[in-house]
């Protein structure tokens, strides 16, 4: 086996009906993982696709007044467009009417029955319809219903081809005794193992209840049971019959990832077939776990299904992309509601990553146009963020190993959270105003490198984001071209860095709620009031707070705006830039007063005009009502001395 190539696939995905994050969550960890396996060098072959036989497409055709063939051939279309919009890079999307699928699966079937590993019998059982699977007395449900589903079973009776998977048990025991790896989470292997030292029955592989399948080569009575079928799509596009240097070169490399409730198939059945036909199992069977939606399972009756390409037309494709594999640890259940995806937006997306990208370029625009220094004189803090930034490649590194995607973007996440620390720490603005210094050349490129590395890292998560950091930097070509093994602290210098662009902008929680809600967000802010009157806002989480942003900063000018009664065109200073702002305070105060004044600013405001003025933020300022009618205003300012830029929370 050549160790530098990476076959990974997910399952193929029933076409009966529209895709959901369910099948979105496999789809895009795959993309994670091949594309990030594709940074570090290996050969990757990404397969996706659609499973299109069988009872449930049957009968779906048949509720919609069509043929299967029509059906199957509209809805995949669904699958395919929801991986364009999501940003999925497959290399092969197999749909299993296709003929050179057709053509392996007979093949398959035939030397199975050549060797007398597949027998006819007859079967008889309790059949779950929907499911398209027997039912074993001991695990039916109440009312003799299906354990997954809930629907009631059928007893049902019929001649059927055997798979006699029973023979090679021993030999996939012993199989996964070696690798333990074989069957991911150790939950799952060990379920699995337990599973396999019981009693493992043979399989039947064939239906003749249904017409919508693939005919048994010389017994066109029988069609092949549709999970025999789906699961050599595996084999068939890796080239098995058309291109066995292909098959040669990424079967003993695959990993199949797959939800919790598909394993038996995948973990047992799937490669008991490939240990008949002399193949190897899978190096990896990974499963995850089952999302519901705001604490409730996903249904199409309650109406609750998420919907992936309403999600990536609200929040963008990355932002999507990056809340599934943040928010849950790969292997475990989780809930998804959109407030969370919403306040991990806001904190980890807009906050973290966009304000250490737009604070460092628009230090290094400021302060040397716009030209990325080499390192000058460096301190124990540098030293620490770089110590940092290279044990963070090795932390991604272990953690993709495990699939444990969650941990990965932990680790990228404690590196970005310290380079913004280290902002606050170095103060850049304060080493500005000492003079060109070659300190302050250390800290641009820290920062600088710091987001250099952050982009590679990223770029398998956030593969849009990340190219448009990558250009924000001024770096050629794209990040996801890079092997990131090559990274080289400090390699960066010389580059010239674009105009800081926002890169999430910030969702305003509360407006958002109310939306949501279907009410429209109330007009304008509620007006000051006595204290026998007041008005109060509805109660915020601390997130909602957090995603204000406020900071110190001191009025450096003050312009009157000659059409305006109420409104001042400031300059202001945060230390780390100057910004304009239009502050209604122009009956309060005369320009004397406020020039000098250190005042607070909410800094994360959405630009707005105001007399044909672009103002950037707003000062903070208490106002109340005097004698009924006349207004006081004060201005909220810091009680101390503290450096411009300082956050307030
Ligand atoms: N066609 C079979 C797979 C054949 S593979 C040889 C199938 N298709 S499916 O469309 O029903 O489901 C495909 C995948 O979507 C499964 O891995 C399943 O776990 C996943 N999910 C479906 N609903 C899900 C959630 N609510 N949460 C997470 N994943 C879920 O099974």
């Amino acid at each position: 086996m050549d160790g530098r190539n990476f076959y990974i696939t997910t399952p193929i995905y029933y076409v009966n009906d529209i895709p959901h994050i369910g099948h979105a969550y496999t789809t895009i960890a795959c993309d994670v993982m091949s594309r990030y396996k594709r940074m570090k060098g290996y050969d990757v072959h990404f397969l996706t696709g659609t499973d299109e036989h069988g009872q449930k497409i049957q009968t779906a055709a048949e509720a919609k007044g069509m043929t299967p063939q029509e059906l199957v051939d509209k809805i995949h279309v669904n699958f395919k467009e929801l991986w364009k919009v999501l940003d999925i890079g497959n290399d092969d999307f197999i749909r299993t009417t296709e003929p050179r699928h057709v053509r392996v699966v007979q093949a398959m079937f035939k030397k199975l029955m050549d060797q007398g590993d597949i027998y006819k019998g007859t079967y008889e059982g309790q059949y779950c319809v929907p499911c398209e699977t027997y039912v074993p007395e001991s695990s039916a449900g109440e009312g003799n219903t299906c354990p997954d589903c809930g629907r009631p079973l059928t007893l049902m009776q019929e001649e059927s081809y055997f798979f006699r998977a029973s023979k090679y048990v021993p030999q996939l025991i012993a199989h996964y005794e070696k690798h333990l790896n074989g069957v991911m989470p150790r939950v799952r292997y060990n379920e699995i193992m337990s599973f396999l030292r019981g009693e493992v029955r043979d399989q039947s592989v064939s239906r003749t209840t249904l017409k919508w399948g693939i005919p048994i080569p010389g017994d066109e009575k029988h069609v092949i049971y549709v999970w025999f079928d789906a699961l050599i799509n595996y084999a068939t596009a890796s080239g098995y019959l058309d291109d066995p240097a292909m098959f040669r070169k990424y079967w003993p490399s695959v990993r199949h990832v797959v939800g919790k409730d598909i394993i038996r198939f995948h973990c047992v059945v799937w490669p008991l077939m490939l240990l008949a036909l002399g193949l190897e199992p899978p190096v990896s069977v990974v499963a995850h776990g089952w999302w519901t939606v705001d604490g409730e399972k996903m249904s199409k009756s309650k109406g609750n299904v998420v919907d992936p390409f309403k999600m990536v037309e609200l929040y963008g494709a990355d932002a999507f992309r990056y809340f599934l594999l943040r928010e849950v640890p790969f292997g475990h259940d989780g809930d998804f509601s959109e407030a969370a995806l919403v306040g991990r937006i806001n904190s980890d997306l807009a906050n973290d990553l966009g304000n250490l990208l737009n604070r460092t370029l628009q230090m290094i625009v400021s302060y040397r146009d716009g030209v990325v220094p080499a390192a000058g004189l460096d301190d124990p803090l540098d030293r620490e963020l770089r110590a940092l930034a290279e044990t963070t490649l090795g932390r991604v590194d272990e953690a993709m190993e495990r699939f444990a995607f969650d941990d990965a973007l932990k680790a990228i996440w404690a590196l970005i959270g310290r380079a913004n620390k280290y902002i606050d720490e170095t103060m850049p603005w304060k080493l500005a105003k000492e003079g060109p210094s070659e300190r302050l050349d250390s800290v641009l490129s820290s920062l600088y490198e710091a987001l250099r590395l952050s982009a590679l890292l990223v770029a398998p998560y956030m593969p849009g984001t990340s190219r448009r950091i990558w250009d924000q930097l001024g770096l050629e070509g794209t990040p996801l071209e890079r092997v990131y093994d090559d990274f080289a602290w400090g390699e960066g210098s010389g580059a010239v860095v674009r105009k800081a662009e926002v890169l999430f902008p910030r969702i305003d929680l509360e407006a958002w709620k109310k939306v949501r809600a279907g009410e429209l967000p109330k007009a304008g802010k509620a007006e000051a009031a006595s204290p026998g009157e007041m008005e109060h806002e509805p109660e915020i989480g601390i997130e909602a707070f957090r995603a204000v942003e406020m900071r110190v900063a001191q009025i450096v000018k003050v312009e009157e705006i000659p059409k305006s009664r109420k409104l001042y065109k400031l300059e202001v200073d945060l230390g780390y830039e100057k910004r304009t702002v239009c502050s209604g305070i122009k009956a309060f105060f005369k320009p004397e007063e406020l020039e000098g004044r250190r005042v607070v600013l909410v800094t994360n405001l959405k630009p707005a005009k105001l007399c044909g003025i672009e103002s950037n933020g707003m000062i903070l300022a208490a106002s109340v009502k005097v004698d009924g009618n006349s207004e006081a205003l004060t201005l909220v300012v810091p009680a101390g001395e503290i450096p411009l830029g300082s956050r307030v929370s």
